[in-house]
C-alpha cells in the first residue's frame, strides 16, 4: 500500500470515533487532510459536528469539504482532536510542526478532552529526534533567540544544527501566527521533558514541536502484504 493509502486507512479508523454533536479539533497535514475529506463525506450524509481547524490551510480544506467550522474562541472546550504527527514514540510523545502549524495544533489539542494521532506506522520511533524539531519563535531578535535555543539544546544534552525554515522561494517561512520556525536537526532527543523545559525558558520561543503528555492514543497504519494493519 502507498503512503496516501495508509494515511487514509488511519483517517478512516479515526472517523469511527466521531459521534454526532461532537466539537472536533481538526489537525493539519496530509493525514489530517485525508481525515477532512472523509469527515466531509459523513457531514454530507447528515452527521452534525462542528470543527475547529488548527491552521488556515485546514480551515480552507474543511470549508471546501462542507464541514461547519467554529473558532476556539467560540468553542473553547473540544471533545476530540484528530491530528497527524511527524514522530510518535511508545509513550505517545510526539514531534509535530512539519507543516508549521504546531502552535495552533498544541493549543487545540490541549483544549480537547482527547487527542488522537493518525499516521503511517513509519512515523513510530524508539527515540524522538530523527525528524528535525520545529521551534516557533517571535521574529523580533531572531538571532539572539537562536543563540538561546542553541544553549537550551546543549543544556538538555542535544547536539545539532539549528536552521531557519525557508519557503520554497527562499524567504523565511511565516506561520499563521506571524512567527518564524527554527528547525533543530538533532538526530536524537535523550530527554524530551528536559528539552521542553529548557526551550520554554528561552525568551522569544513561542512554542516547540514536542507534544508531551497530550496525545491519548495513536492510530498507526502499516502495510501488511498489501492491506492496512491498524495498531
Ligand atoms: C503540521 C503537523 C503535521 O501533523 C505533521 O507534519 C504530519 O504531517 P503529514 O500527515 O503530512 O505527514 O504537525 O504542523
Amino acid at each position: 500500500m502507498s503512503g496516501p493509502d495508509l494515511r487514509r486507512a488511519a483517517a478512516a479508523r479515526a472517523l469511527e470515533l466521531v459521534e454526532p454533536g461532537m466539537r472536533l479539533g481538526i489537525g493539519t497535514g496530509s493525514t489530517a487532510n485525508a481525515f477532512v475529506e472523509l469527515l466531509g463525506g459523513r457531514v454530507r450524509d447528515g452527521l452534525d459536528i462542528v470543527g475547529v481547524p488548527t491552521s488556515e490551510a485546514t480551515h480552507a480544506a474543511a470549508a471546501r469539504a462542507g464541514i461547519r467550522l467554529a473558532t476556539l474562541e467560540a468553542e473553547p472546550v473540544l471533545d476530540l482532536t484528530i491530528d497527524g504527527a511527524d514522530e510518535v514514540d511508545d509513550e505517545l510523545r510526539l514531534i509535530k510542526g512539519g507543516g508549521a502549524a504546531l502552535l495552533r495544533e498544541k493549543i487545540v489539542a490541549c483544549a480537547s478532552r482527547r487527542m488522537v494521532v493518525i499516521a503511517d506506522a513509519a512515523k513510530r520511533v524508539e527515540t524522538l529526534g530523527a525528524f528535525p524539531l520545529p521551534i516557533e519563535v517571535n521574529p523580533f531578535g531572531l538571532r539572539a533567540t537562536q543563540l538561546g535555543v542553541e544553549a537550551a539544546l546543549a543544556s538538555a544534552g542535544c547536539a545539532g544544527r539549528v536552521v531557519l525554515r525557508l519557503t520554497p522561494e527562499g524567504a523565511p517561512l511565516v506561520t499563521d501566527g506571524g512567527h518564524r520556525i527554527l528547525d533543530a536537526h538533532l538526530n536524537r532527543i535523550p530527554d524530551p521533558e528536559a528539552l521542553s523545559r529548557a526551550l520554554w525558558a528561552v525568551p522569544g520561543v513561542v512554542e516547540h514541536g514536542l507534544f508531551l503528555g497530550i496525545a491519548s492514543a495513536a492510530i498507526l497504519a502499516a502495510d501488511i502484504g498489501g492491506a492496512a494493519e491498524i495498531t
